[in-house]
C-alpha cells in the first residue's frame, strides 16, 4: 500500500492539451497526451489526497476516486481551474495550454474552395492559468508549473518560476527522444523557490510524479 502521506490534502492538477476551434471542423492544439499529468493525479490519489483533475481532450482514464472535470479550450480550462483553486493546498499546472486561439471563423465551416488565394488567420492570446494563480495564491498554497523547452532548460525554468510566481518549476525537454510530448519517460530539470535545483535523467513519468510529490511533501506538511 502507498504511504497515505497526502491524506487531508486537496490537490488540483491541470493536464492534457487544449483545443482552440477555428470553425466546427478545425482547431489549433499541440501533441500533449496528458500522461505526465495523469501520473501526477494517480500518484497524489494513491497517497491519499483529494484530487481534482481539470482535463483537456484525450486525457486517459483516471482512477475512479479522482474528481475529473473535462474541458476543451483554454478559456474553459481557466474557468474550471480557477473555480477549484482556492480549496487546493497544492496545484500543479501540467496542461499544455494553447497560448493563442484563432479568431473564430464562426458557426459555419470555412470553405477551402471559396478562393485559391492563400489566407491569413488572426490569433488572440489566451489567459495564462498558472500566472493568474501565481497572482492570486494565498499563504500556505503551493503552486507548481511545467515548461516544455527545446533548449536552455535551466534558464527558462528559473525565469518562468519568477515570472509566474510559482513555488516549483519543472522543465522538460521536448524535441528529443525519451522526453516531452507523448513519451513514456521524461528528462526534467526541477527548481524551487528556495533555489534548490536538480537535473533528473530520463525517468518513467510515474516515477517523476512520485519524486515531485516527495520533494513537495515537507512543505505541504509544514503548511498543513
Ligand atoms: O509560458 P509557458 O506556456 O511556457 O508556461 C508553461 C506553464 O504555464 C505550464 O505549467 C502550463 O500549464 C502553464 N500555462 C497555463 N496557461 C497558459 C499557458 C501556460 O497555465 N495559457
Amino acid at each position: 500500500l502507498a504511504p497515505q502521506d497526502l491524506a487531508g490534502v486537496t490537490v488540483l492538477v491541470t493536464l492534457g492539451p487544449t483545443r482552440e476551434f477555428f470553425d466546427p471542423a478545425r482547431f489549433w492544439s499541440n501533441p500533449s497526451t496528458g500522461l505526465m499529468g495523469a501520473s501526477l493525479v494517480t500518484a497524489a490519489w494513491l497517497r491519499g489526497a483529494t484530487v481534482h483533475a481539470v482535463c483537456g481532450p484525450g486525457v486517459p482514464d483516471l482512477p475512479p476516486g479522482v474528481q475529473r472535470h473535462d474541458v476543451v479550450s483554454a478559456v474553459e480550462m481557466h474557468a474550471a481551474a480557477m473555480a477549484l483553486f482556492e480549496q487546493a493546498q497544492l496545484t500543479i499546472c501540467s496542461a499544455a495550454v494553447a497560448d493563442f486561439a484563432p479568431e473564430p471563423y464562426g458557426a459555419s465551416k470555412f470553405k477551402k474552395d471559396a478562393s485559391d488565394e492563400p489566407f491569413t488567420v488572426s490569433f488572440v492570446r489566451n489567459p495564462d492559468i498558472l500566472a493568474t494563480m501565481g497572482q492570486e495564491k494565498a499563504l500556505g498554497q503551493l503552486l507548481v508549473g511545467f515548461a516544455a523547452e527545446t533548449d536552455n532548460l535551466e534558464l527558462h525554468a528559473q525565469a518562468k518560476l519568477a515570472r509566474k510566481n510559482a513555488d516549483m518549476l519543472v522543465a522538460n525537454r521536448i524535441g528529443a527522444p525519451g522526453s516531452g510530448f507523448a513519451s513514456a519517460t521524461n528528462a526534467v530539470y526541477v527548481v524551487d523557490r528556495q533555489g534548490r535545483a536538480e537535473q533528473w535523467p530520463g525517468l518513467p513519468k510515474p516515477e517523476v510524479a512520485w519524486r515531485l510529490l516527495d520533494w513537495l511533501l515537507p512543505e505541504l506538511q509544514r503548511s498543513a
